[in-house]
Order: structure tokens, then sequence, then C-alpha cells
């Protein structure tokens, strides 16, 4: 896969020559390209943004150095053979980043991302490339960061895990959490290594039994009770068809009801943990 990031602040981007992306960039299976916007721009203070139309707080980003750039980056990137660009514009009010979305994206050979400052880009930019490449304006989450550059390193995270080959064991994604499978869904509950016994602290005797068959139903009762602690609206959302006999059962401890169209809800009276 190939990544260009076109950003005011490459030093930001460091991040992606450490760890996981830095050993599938070293193994040549990602292939970063980040860019410094003012290279596109002309003039003594290197401008990027200007004030908005319209009046109001902030600076917006200007249309000319990001149109040179994005122009600039399709072209050599379409030289040294990638094909079938997609443009990842992080902002706070995208679509919200998913599992689903990481797939979706690790799945495209190419990926271009334009993190903003400031108040954003001027809208035509995305406007004009929508009509070359596929957009995809993605927010990582209810909240606003001074810049996009830290949703890149997230999302750039999420998705090269998923490339062919870039995790040791095929496996290992299997049952994250919001992987689709068998404990879609729901949350992983907890996890536990050697030593057996520290500072007075023992492991669940299950996962010391061998016992594969109760070990993977302890896993996913813990599965439901982190579920319905940190994220009730997972469980409401269930196809409840999904449920098996044991799970109507651990739901049913924890506080669970099914209501006349068969999907759960948390019975009023319920305790939280
Ligand atoms: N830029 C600022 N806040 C952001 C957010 N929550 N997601 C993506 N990009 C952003």
């Amino acid at each position: 896969m190939r990544l260009d990031v076109v950003t005011i602040f490459p030093e930001y981007l460091e991040p992606l020559n450490v760890s996981l992306v830095g050993k599938a960039r070293a193994r040549g299976q990602l292939d970063v390209h980040v860019h410094d916007l003012r290279d596109w721009t002309y003039d003594r203070h290197s401008t990027v943004d200007d004030t908005p139309y319209g009046g109001g707080p902030g600076m917006v980003m200007k249309t000319e150095p990001w149109g040179e750039a994005l122009d600039e980056v399709l072209a050599a990137g379409y030289e040294s053979g990638a094909c079938a660009p997609a443009l990842v514009v992080p902002t706070p009010s995208g679509r919200p980043f998913t599992q689903e979305l990481a797939v979706e994206l690790s799945e495209r050979p190419w990926l271009i991302f334009t993190p903003a400052r400031y108040e954003g880009i001027d809208r035509r930019v995305v406007d004009e490339y929508a009509t070359r490449i596929p957009v995809h304006e993605v927010s990582i989450g209810d909240y606003v960061l001074a810049g996009g550059e830290a949703a890149v390193l997230v999302m750039t995270e999420a998705v090269a895990r998923l490339l062919p080959g870039v995790l040791g064991n095929a496996e290992s994604h299997r049952d994250d959490s919001f992987a689709p499978g068998a404990m879609a869904d729901l949350l992983e509950g907890p996890v536990y290594t050697k030593p057996p016994l520290w500072r007075g602290r023992g492991v669940p005797d299950v996962l010391l039994s061998g016992h594969h068959g109760r070990i993977a139903r302890w896993r996913r009762d813990e599965a439901f009770r982190r579920t319905a602690l940190h994220r009730p609206d997972l469980i409401e959302r269930c196809d409840p068809s999904a449920f098996d006999r044991k799970d109507r059962e651990i739901l049913s401890i924890l506080g669970w009801a099914p209501s006349p169209d068969g999907r759960f809800w948390r019975r009023p009276q319920a305790v939280e943990e």
C-alpha cells in the first residue's frame, strides 16, 4: 500500500517510523511519503491560511497550496505505478472512523491523507478532488484536536495492522473488539499472562484449566460484562438471534432482558457492577 500525507508539520508524522508501521515500511509492505504543504507556497512567509469569507474566528487553509500539492502527489504516485487513490480528509465533522472503515481503507492500494490545521481547508479543495477520486471525510471521535495529524497516525495504525503479513500471527486480529466474527459487537474482556500470582493477585482458575470450551465461554461472559459496563449501546444494537442460551443467561445476570421486538435492553433497576 502507498500512503501520502500532506501536512504543515511533517515532523508530527515521525511515529510512522516506529513499531508496527515502521516495520511494515522497512519490509516494503507500506510505502509512506510525507510532504510539507509549505513546499507549495511561494511567498516570503510560506502562507497556507487566510481569513474566512463571511467572517468568524480562526483561519481557513487556502486552496492554492493544497491544489498544487495534491496535483503533484497524484502525478508522482501514478508515475511510480500506484493506482486507484482515495483521499482521506481528517475532520471532526467527518463520518466516524470505525473498524469497518479501517477494513475498507486497508483494501485500497493508495491512500492520501490531508490533515488540516486551523478551521479546516477551503471546501472547494474537497469538492474538486471528489470529482476525480473517492474522498472520505473522517472523524476519529467526538472531540476537537488542534489538527488532523494525530488522526492520521490513528487511522494509519488501524489500517496498517490489517494489511496482509503485517501482524505476526494471521489470527491476531480475529478476536479484536469490533472485528467481524465470533465476538462481533462485543468488547474484549481482560487478559492475563505469567506469573500466576502477582502481589497476591491470582489469575482466574478457568484460564489455567486447559479446558478450551470453558475458557471460550468465560471469555464471552467477560466480553458481555465489559460491553454492558462500557458500551451498553452495542448490546442494544445486537441482533438477538446471535445470542445462545448462555449469552441470555449472562445478560439476565447483568440486568438485561429481551424487549417485545427481541432486542435486549437494560432493566432500569439493574445495578452498576
Ligand atoms: N481534526 C480535529 N479534530 C479531529 C477529529 N476528531 N477527527 C479527525 N480529525 C480531526
